[in-house]
């Protein structure tokens, strides 16, 4: 299934509510207070429930299920008020994917990848001796792909309750009126300056005299006004009129490529997900442009056939299991993943028992695998994203990850329009053998093409439990994104951890190049001597993602968790 998506005029009709006829609820005293306001990192709830990266955006997305929406509106409204308050990732300017399982039991996944614009090109990062200038993919003007989050939204507002206008008032009030950021944000804020000075035509909101401090108050007015524009006139408020007109002049000051047609031609599509059964759960995760769905198949499927919980939570026979299956599954993905409307990606075969089985022949306990002797099977052919899951009293789930890329992307702000542009054209493969910022390799099947989308790594995912709906989970982190996701699944099923302790427990990843293991600071040291000594390279690296994961418990209530990584928090009813 592959389809574009247009915006029935009857959706763009509920946009003609004034914001007059909105009520706030977002201002000091009001439902949702932006002056004063704490981080929940676990609770159940009732009826439903919404984690996401900052208390602001859960608030907002469990307050608009209170007054009648569902999980789709949530999903819209939460991450329209990332959009604010969560400028590292949350977005107008990026892309992203969403995964939702509706309460019948049909399945959607909406592909609002970023997409190269029509005059890039394949060697567009190359110097005049072939060297590849990741400067220029990772910063600035041309490192950003045609934006895609917006079309995603009102690609979603088939399957919601309430008005577009409604659903944004939120995210207005809060540009408008402004919000305290957290300390995370004021260190982070501080830390990327220099790039904000650097890479921006205009002045930014990002960047006063004086530091940022925790308790400061962020206003975005021209945000504020970007927003409006999408209130009054819908899509057209973005890929059209006023705001793609300032799109092209920021483009043109900064040298850029992206064009008023690359915009007006940019639709969302469906896909069909990616499903498999693991230990008798039904797992549901994305398709390509992703490689999420495909590496989570295929590393659960590898360790399937292993007694996983008898070798008991992250001992080294576990762990040294695990990192193999990464190894094998990343180097697939170096090799035969990317755009499917661009590039024949062997799905079926992929994931199929027999290839699993096969690409698991050589994997010996005790002994480290080398990958630059483990290629991508033979077969007939700043880690700043940002992840929601919701679910609501309908029992409709949701699970949406939506990026920038880097942290606070191209560091470039469309001026006068007060949104950060994506720095995702670094995910595509810019020379084959070049790392790109997470140190992925590609080759062929990732090579830039006017109009392709970028792999990704995200990995929205939803489980089905004895035909139930039962978690949906999520995770930034670049392309750690799948090993966390596969790591927090093998807590639950395999070891039978709460979601808390899934989702919070240390983690390691593997991404067959370079060939080391990252670990976080807390991984156990016993278990990380032991792989050492079977031939492991081990490094201490940053945090692993930020998981936002919320399950049905047995008598029906929500138990919603947000990943204590970050300024991650619940809300719900
Ligand atoms: N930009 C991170 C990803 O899509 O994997």
């Amino acid at each position: 299934m592959k389809k574009c998506l247009f915006v029935p005029i009857i959706l763009l009709l509920s946009l003609s509510l004034t914001a007059q006829q909105i009520p706030s609820v977002v201002g000091k005293g009001k439902a949702i207070d932006p002056y004063k306001y704490t981080t929940v990192k676990k609770a159940s709830y009732q009826k439903a429930a919404v984690s996401s990266a900052h208390p602001l955006a859960s608030e907002v997305g469990a307050l608009i299920m209170k007054q009648g929406g569902n999980a789709f509106d949530a999903a819209i409204a939460t991450q329209l008020a990332l959009a604010v308050v969560y400028p590292a990732a949350g977005n107008l300017g990026g892309g992203g994917f969403l995964l939702a399982r509706k309460k019948d039991g049909e399945l959607i996944g909406l592909d609002y990848r970023e997409a190269a614009p029509a005059n890039a090109s394949r060697d567009m990062y190359l110097d005049e001796q072939g060297n590849a200038r990741i400067s220029l993919s990772q910063n600035g003007h041309l490192a950003s792909g045609i934006p895609g989050t917006v079309a995603g939204l009102f690609a979603t507002l088939p399957y919601a309750k309430l008005s577009f206008a409604r659903l944004v008032q939120p995210a207005i009030d809060l540009a408008e009126k402004g919000f305290i950021i957290t300390e995370r944000e004021a260190i982070s804020l501080n830390s990327t300056r220099e790039s904000f000075i650097r890479y921006n035509t205009k002045p930014t909101a990002f960047v006063k005299n004086e530091k940022w401090k925790a308790g400061d108050t962020l206003i975005q007015k021209e945000l504020a006004g970007t927003l409006k524009r999408m209130q009054k006139e819908g899509a057209q408020g973005f890929y059209g009129g006023e705001t793609a007109k300032l799109i092209i002049e920021e483009m043109q000051r900064g040298k850029g490529i992206i064009s008023l047609e690359d915009l007006k031609n940019y639709t969302a599509k469906l896909r069909e997900p990616i499903r498999f059964t693991y230990r008798g759960h039904q797992i549901i995760s994305f398709s390509p442009p992703s490689s999420g769905g495909i590496l989570i198949a295929q590393m659960m499927k590898m360790i399937e056939k292993f007694p996983v919980n008898s070798y008991g939570f992250q001992t080294a026979k576990s762990v040294q299991l695990m990192i193999e299956a990464e190894r094998r599954a990343y180097a697939d993905r170096a090799e035969h993943l990317g755009d499917p409307d661009f590039w024949q990606v062997p799905v079926d075969s992929l994931i199929s028992e027999s290839y699993l089985s096969r690409r698991m022949l050589d994997y010996q306990p005790d002994k480290a695998g080398i990958s630059s002797q483990i290629k991508a099977g033979t077969i007939a052919q700043s880690e700043e994203t940002t992840h929601l899951s919701i679910i609501d009293a309908q029992g409709n789930l949701v699970s949406v990850t939506t990026t920038l890329n880097g942290g606070y992307g191209s560091r470039t702000v469309v001026g006068g329009a007060g949104f950060l542009l994506n720095n995702e054209m670094d995910d595509f493969s810019v020379k084959p053998g070049v790392p790109n910022m997470y140190g992925a390799l590609g080759g062929e099947a990732n090579a830039i093409v006017p109009g392709k989308r970028m792999l990704s790594s995200m990995t929205p995912t939803l489980v089905i439990q004895n035909g139930k709906p039962y978690l949906t989970i999520g995770t930034p982190g670049g392309t750690t994104i799948p090993t966390s996701v596969f790591q927090a699944l093998v807590n639950l099923i395999d070891f039978k951890m709460d979601l808390d302790n899934a989702i919070n427990k240390p983690k390691f990843h593997h991404q067959w190049m370079p060939d080391e293991v990252t670990i976080e600071k807390d991984f156990l040291p016993e278990t990380k001597k032991q792989l050492e000594a079977m031939g492991y390279k081990m490094k201490e690296r940053s945090p692993i993602g930020r998981t936002e994961g919320i399950r049905i418990l047995t008598n029906g209530k929500r138990e919603a968790v947000a990943d204590k990584r970050g300024d991650d928090s619940v809300a719900g009813f």
